[in-house]
């Protein structure tokens, strides 16, 4: 081919550059003037592609103007000014047309990529979905922040303990039916999952020793089967207040108070005798309905007293079990059920709603 150029009349192979160029260039010369109209951006880029490998064809190094130009030396002097302009006239003419439509092609490639990325102010928002708290928290900060305004401290301990914690200390005798594999999960030998609260008190006494009063939310696992008042695993939070002359004066005007500011001052409190090893005297502790005031409805069973928990003096062994001078120092703890009073105060059927995390229920509690 190249020989067969070599053989040709310059002139015509010139001629035949622009010839091939035009060939190529026919469908992008409309766009030279009328521009891109509603042409999709896609299709719009594959041509400005297109358009850039034509230019390389036919204005590279290896195109067949370029071969021309190398001819300019070649042909006899005084032809060589006119061969050297027709080349010349020849590669702008190409390079002009093919800049044309070049820059019509980019501007339209940009006006339509602005419009795709732009954003419509107008389009609705999507709405961020907040969570909330769940109804077991927002009821154990209410308990805390009233117990921290009485000067309780805040304890926060482990879920897995030692026979010691768990029974011993807390007076629990071997034998006790607490112990029995039927009522507390087991993990390694030695350990199980707390079955209350109660075990805070030790760790409490021995870390800050006497006086001491804190407060300790937390859960406790029971092998219990579920059903609409039990579930194996549950939220308590235990109290403790040890001092030099704590009598159980002190713990029913705590749990008075206490019931006064969660539901209200005209609630009522009753104890009933009762028996916790860890405890002595030990007592069960009612309030009067918060729902009819004592006279009795649904919510309180028909009978205008709520179960609170349980609660006592302290009993000796724990605190010596604890290493706290039982000569000097006397107190009063006591055990609530958190998931058992948001229960009743939000008027649940079942507790088992408060653990199946079904957004649908939990979303009422906003
Ligand atoms: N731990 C007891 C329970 O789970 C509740 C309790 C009763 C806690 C009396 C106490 C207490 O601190 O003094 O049933």
């Amino acid at each position: 081919m190249a020989e067969a150029e070599a053989q040709q009349d310059p002139g015509q192979q010139v001629e035949a550059a622009n010839k091939a160029f035009e060939r190529e260039f026919e469908r992008f010369a409309p766009f030279r003037a009328t521009g891109t109209t509603n042409l999709p951006l896609k299709q719009a880029e594959e041509l400005a592609r297109d358009l850039s490998e034509v230019r390389s064809r036919h204005t590279g190094k290896k195109s067949a103007i370029a071969t021309c130009k190398k001819l300019i030396g070649r042909v006899p002097p005084t032809e060589r000014a006119a061969f050297g302009q027709l080349v010349q006239q020849t590669e702008a003419k190409i390079a002009q047309a093919l800049d044309e439509v070049e820059q019509v092609l980019s501007s339209y490639i940009e006006t339509r990529r602005v419009e795709n990325e732009s954003i419509d102010v107008t389009m609705p928002g999507r709405r961020l979905r907040a969570g909330h708290l769940h109804p077991i928290t927002l009821m154990r900060q209410r308990i805390e922040d009233i117990f921290v305004s009485l000067g309780y401290a805040v304890e926060d301990d482990r879920e897995v303990e030692t026979d010691f914690y768990n029974f011993d200390a807390l007076n629990i005798a071997e034998g006790h039916p607490a112990r029995d594999p039927q009522d507390t999960f087991y993990t390694t030998d030695g350990f199980a999952l707390r079955s209350q609260t109660s075990t805070v008190q030790i760790h409490a006494m021995q870390r800050r020793g006497a006086p001491v009063r804190m407060i300790a939310p937390g859960r406790v696992f029971r092998r219990d089967t579920p059903d609409p008042t039990h579930n194996p695993m549950f939220f308590q939070v235990e109290g403790l207040c040890v001092d030099r002359g704590i009598t159980m004066a002190h713990l029913k005007g705590t749990l008075a108070e206490f019931v006064h500011r969660l539901f209200g001052p005209e609630t009522k409190t009753r104890f009933r005798p009762s028996y916790f090893p860890f405890t002595e005297p030990s007592a069960e502790v009612d309030y009067s309905c918060f729902k009819c005031g004592g006279k009795g409805c649904r919510i309180c069973k028909w009978c205008g007293w709520i179960e609170l928990g349980g609660s006592g003096m302290v009993h000796p062994n724990v605190l010596r079990a604890a290493g706290v001078d039982s000569e000097e120092f006397t107190g009063f703890a006591f055990g609530l059920g958190i998931d058992r009073t948001c229960a009743r105060i939000y008027e649940l059927d079942d507790i088992r709603l408060l653990f199946e995390n079904d957004v649908r229920f939990l979303e009422q509690f906003r």
